[in-house]
């Protein structure tokens, strides 16, 4: 299927960003185990992984349309060298994934491609949970303090 106009740019805007925060989050994963913090070590993981999902999706979205996607392309990755600083900037990774995916849906709305917003619609959703869940843990660390915290988090997940 022929693409709508500028969609298959859009689309390959959101892979680079999805390839970026896969390394993020997957280095930051790999440093919390290095620090001990299973817990984290396997949440941080998880959601690498589910960007990788969401890096599949694109990819196959962009093909159906008929574009190439653009694999070339890194972001910035920004490692934070202790856990809050971590959380923080995935925080902000997925507050920018949710901009440019909310400006992704409004083009596909102007263009009328109702199948590509359809996927970025289910995808923000993911994002805001993501988002929700890195706000959750700072404010914990805020509220009981970052030594209680990442006491918790070397235990495995029950
Ligand atoms: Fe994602
Ligand atoms: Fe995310």
């Amino acid at each position: 299927m022929k693409a709508k106009e500028g969609v298959v740019d859009l689309l390959n805007k959101i892979l680079t960003e999805e390839l970026t925060v896969i390394n993020q989050y997957f280095l930051h994963a790999k440093m919390c185990e290095n620090w001990g913090y299973e817990r984290l070590h396997h949440h941080v993981r998880e959601r690498s992984m589910g960007e990788m999902k969401d890096a599949n999706e694109v990819i196959e979205q962009i093909l159906y349309l008929e574009g190439l996607p653009n694999m070339q392309r890194l972001g910035t990755v920004k490692i934070g060298e202790t856990v809050p600083e971590q959380l923080t900037a995935d925080l902000e990774k997925e507050k920018a994934m949710v901009v440019l995916l909310t400006d992704g849906i409004y083009h596909c709305t102007k263009v009328g491609d109702f199948t590509t917003r359809h996927m970025l619609e289910e995808m923000v959703k993911d994002e805001d949970s993501h988002i929700d869940w890195l706000e959750t843990q700072l404010e914990i660390i805020k509220q009981v303090g970052l030594e209680n915290y990442l006491s918790e988090q070397i235990k495995k997940e029950s």
